[in-house]
């Protein structure tokens, strides 16, 4: 299912269902603090696999996507997760209007289209997906910085004792 590579590792599926499973690894990885700045062409299922982690990690009802609002906020017991969308900016100067948070240790924030503020957050998750011509979704996902690449190798050692990769 997965490869890894120093600070990167690969997944594949090739349905929703089968997404569910790479989404359980993800709200691993992804508890809070964390940043993931999501990144592929549009429809390529950057929306799904938030959806299928926030209801990991207790949201419930219809995660909707934020592509008119910008933001969708999250109170859950112990996280504030910030799911945004910034595929309707056009130009820095509208990222000011945008409350998005420093990386607080109860915070999570999820970004689609995130490479706006990549120079934001030098601690995050670089989650970049494609769509190979036969629909099966690939998702490089690349830590940055010192929690997520000290998180990653910890997955990385678990992984290996369980024969999951
Ligand atoms: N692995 C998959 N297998 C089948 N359908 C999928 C898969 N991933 C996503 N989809 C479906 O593709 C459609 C678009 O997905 P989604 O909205 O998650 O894409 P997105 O990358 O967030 O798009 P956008 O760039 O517009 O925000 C949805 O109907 C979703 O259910
Ligand atoms: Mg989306």
């Amino acid at each position: 299912m997965s490869s890894r590579e120093r600070s990167t590792i690969t997944f594949q599926w090739h349905s929703l269902s089968e997404m569910e499973r790479v989404a359980t690894i993800c709200a691993v990885l992804w508890c809070a603090p964390a940043v993931v700045l999501l990144e592929g062409d549009l429809g390529v299922g950057k929306t799904a696999l938030v959806q299928a982690v926030l209801k990991l990690w207790g949201v419930r009802g219809r995660v909707k996507s934020p592509t008119f609002d910008l933001v969708h906020i999250y109170e859950l017991t112990s996280t504030t997760v910030y799911h945004a969308d910034l595929y309707r900016i056009r130009q820095a100067e509208e990222l000011e209007t945008l409350d998005l948070p420093e990386p607080l240790s109860h915070q999570v924030l999820l970004v689609e289209w995130g490479e706006w503020v990549r120079d934001w957050y030098p601690e995050r998750w670089d989650a970049h997906l494609t769509r190979d011509p036969d629909g099966t979704r690939v998702l490089a996902l690349r830590a940055h910085g010192r929690v997520p690449v000290q998180r990653m190798a910890e997955w990385g050692e678990t992984a290996h004792a369980n024969h999951w990769d």
